[in-house]
């Protein structure tokens, strides 16, 4: 039988989107991420998944990109056993238990105060996880966060929701709390953020974007010079494409040969601080 959780807004319910994705990932006979505990939240909710037309296309490009943020967090963290780890915008993601952050890094999940509640109620507590229950484009909900350790910060599926200022301003704050650190987050260009507010799989999402979309990578660096490109991360780039079904893989590889063509896509942004 399902549990029933608290009311989202239509923002909040955005997280079902990605859940759903990893969820519909871990049936499949090659999952690209292997999330157990995501299939389990949406069984244990009762979720009507359907509703959302999640395609193939959406649940590979979503879990990649979420294979490619969880590679950049273990890899800082294998260099950085004390490190702080945010994950804003967590949703119902469950990346602490994902990765088995060891007990020396202290873990952060940032969502809106229904969602923490939520996620009290679906997911395993760990030792040295927190929730903070904040609207991060707020001030103040970092001030019981460590601000001497080096931080490793993740926003999937959150910066579309945010404009221009907004993340400009959590920039700001993030990189004047922290001595330190990396950041990575799924990004998305002009032509993304339009095709966005109209592809039939994110139609749940299209009237909540409010990110203007950003095509060169570099750009983020004038936003906030204390920002440092590592890596622009093309899906279509990505060795996980040689598994895709035969018409993806194809029109993935013919994208590949393109950068221009590619950033239209799934794109990771990495950067150091
Ligand atoms: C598409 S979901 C992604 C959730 C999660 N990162 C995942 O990958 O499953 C976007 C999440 O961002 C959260 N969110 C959006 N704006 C926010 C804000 N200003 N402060 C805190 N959380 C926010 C929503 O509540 C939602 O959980």
């Amino acid at each position: 039988m399902g549990i029933t959780l608290p009311a989202f807004t239509p923002l909040e319910d955005s997280l079902w989107l990605t859940l759903c994705c990893r969820a519909l990932d871990n049936r499949t006979p090659n999952p690209v991420l292997g999330d157990a505990m995501a299939d389990q939240i949406v069984r244990t909710v009762d979720y009507d998944y359907e509703k959302l037309n999640i395609g193939t296309n959406l649940r590979l490009n979503a879990t990649i990109r979420a294979k490619k943020m969880d590679e950049v967090v273990s890899a800082f963290i294998a260099r950085h056993p004390d490190a702080v780890g945010l994950d804003l915008g967590a949703g119902l993601d469950t990346r602490s238990h994902r990765l088995d952050t060891p007990d020396t890094v202290d873990w952060y999940d940032v969502d809106f105060p229904v969602v923490a509640t939520a996620r009290s109620e679906v997911i395993p507590e760990r030792p040295h996880s927190h929730v903070i229950a904040a609207d991060v484009t707020e001030k103040g909900w970092l001030d019981g966060v460590p601000n001497d350790r080096p931080a490793v910060i993740v926003a999937d599926g959150l910066m579309g929701f945010l404009s221009q200022d907004e993340l400009m301003g959590l920039w700001d704050q993030l990189l004047a709390h922290f001595p330190s650190g990396q950041m990575v987050f799924n990004s998305y260009t002009k032509f993304a953020v339009f095709a966005a507010r109209h592809a039939p799989g994110t139609t749940s999402v299209a009237a909540l974007i409010k990110f203007p979309g950003v095509d060169d990578p570099r750009d983020f660096e004038r936003w906030n010079p204390k920002l440092q490109l590592v890596k622009e991360i093309l899906i279509s780039r990505e060795p996980e494409v040689a598994h895709f079904p035969t018409a993806l893989r194809l029109y993935y590889r013919a994208q590949a040969r393109s950068t221009a063509w590619s950033r239209k896509g799934t794109i990771v942004l990495h950067y150091r601080f």
